[in-house]
């Protein structure tokens, strides 16, 4: 029988194993692969995605996880106000070096300033700690999360 969740804003409706991971339904059966396969075991950051607004990792996430949920990509994530402040500022800023890892820092960028506006240093340490950057691109992720705040 098949999962139905939205994803970007488009229902689907996918069949298969109930515990394949997310990571691996959106990159196989839905073609989307801007989100990344890092680590596969929840400590890089690099598979982030939202889930009903908050970020989770999509490869510790499984398709009956998300059963009736709401999906946001980083296919889509520039739709919202925050998500395009936060995309435009990472172009501005010339954020990303070899760019494996910015799908999931931009996810986690987004859903910071969705819950938090005005983000101190140590909220953007605090939220931003789960995504690793072997570029180590981290002032620069922080200076463009600053600029989107305003
Ligand atoms: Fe999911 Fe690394 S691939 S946290």
């Amino acid at each position: 029988m098949a999962i139905s969740f939205t994803v970007n804003g488009s229902q689907r409706d996918v069949a298969g194993d109930p515990d394949k991971p997310l990571l691996w339904v959106l990159r196989e059966d839905l073609a989307m692969p801007g989100t990344k396969f890092g680590c596969g075991v929840g400590l890089c950051g690099a598979c982030t995605v939202h889930l009903d607004g908050a970020p989770i990792r999509s490869c510790q996430t499984t398709l009956r996880d998300v059963a009736g949920a709401r999906i946001t990509t980083i296919e889509a994530v520039a739709q919202t106000p925050v998500g395009k402040r936060i995309t435009q500022s990472w172009i501005a800023l010339d954020v990303p070096q070899c760019g494996y890892c910015q799908a999931g820092q931009i996810m986690s960028a987004t859903a910071l300033l969705t819950q938090t506006p005005k983000p101190t240093d140590d909220d953007i340490d605090a939220a931003m700690a789960g995504n690793l950057c072997r570029c180590s691109t981290y002032l620069r992720i922080r200076a463009a999360i600053k600029a989107a705040a305003g």
